[in-house]
Order: structure tokens, then sequence, then C-alpha cells
């Protein structure tokens, strides 16, 4: 895992993030399992409820590039700094990166059963989706 490519890349999406409300900049980036890189960055709207997150970004990267199973994941502020994805992306990141999924955090890496313990997913609503973030319709 090259962490370094991976917030490098986190840190440069800051640069094209649309945030002229909270003027909080945030980039994501992460690897998937076949190798791709993926990306992401913050975009506010002036109904500031619908704001996208910059995983939500990288999440439909993600899955618009052919989907499969996040591996490693970090996202960052306009200093390049690890932060913590918000409580909705953290359920965004579980359903493609599963408990085994690796978040770069600012207390370093984790995974993502320690940042969402106990997580809700497919499994709670019977749903047999052996790997989550994989396509199965
Ligand atoms: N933000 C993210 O992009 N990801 C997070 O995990 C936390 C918050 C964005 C949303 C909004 O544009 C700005 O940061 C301030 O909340």
């Amino acid at each position: 895992m090259n962490w370094d490519d991976l917030v490098a890349l986190a840190h440069h999406m800051t640069q094209l993030s649309y945030c002229p409300y909270s003027h909080y900049r945030v980039g994501a980036a992460g690897l998937a399992a076949d190798g791709r890189v993926v990306r992401g960055c913050n975009v506010e709207n002036a109904a500031y409820g619908v704001a996208l997150c910059a995983e939500c970004g990288l999440v439909s990267d993600l899955v618009a590039g052919g989907g499969g199973r996040l591996l490693a994941f970090v996202c960052v502020d306009a200093d390049g700094a690890p932060i913590m994805p918000c409580g909705r992306c953290r359920q965004l990141l579980w359903e493609h990166g599963g408990p085994d999924l690796l978040v770069w955090t600012p207390k370093g890496v984790m995974t993502m059963a320690d940042v969402l313990p106990q997580a809700f997913d497919a499994t709670d609503l019977g749903k047999t989706v052996s790997s989550p973030g994989t396509r199965e319709d």
C-alpha cells in the first residue's frame, strides 16, 4: 500500500473542491482491489443540506469505473492532514469496503471495523452480498 501516493492525490483533490459556503476543502483517494485509484472532493450547494462529501464523489468514481471492493481510503483537509469521514460517509465506505477496508486516520491506519463498529449492512437485510461493493444484480 502506497499511502504517500493516496495522501498526495487526496491533497490534490482538495484544490478541486467546490466549497463556497463552508470554505472547508476535503479531498479523498482510495485504492480498489483491481488496482484502480479512485478519488473525490466535496461539492457544496446553496441548499446546504444537499452538499456532497468527498467520499460521495469517491464512491461514485469507484462504481462508475466498474465497481469492486475498496481496499484503502484516506480523506484530508486543505493542509493535507487526514480527517475522519463523517458518520454518513462511514456507512458509504462500509458498503464498498467492508470491515477490512484500511483507513488512514489522524491516529494512524485503522480498519473500517474500528471506524464503524457494529455496522448495519446488507446482512441485516438478509441479503447475500458476499463481498460488499461487488455488483450482484
Ligand atoms: N465533508 C466531507 O467532504 N467529508 C467528510 O467526511 C466530512 C465533511 C465536507 C462536507 C462539507 O462540504 C464540508 O466538509 C464541511 O462540512
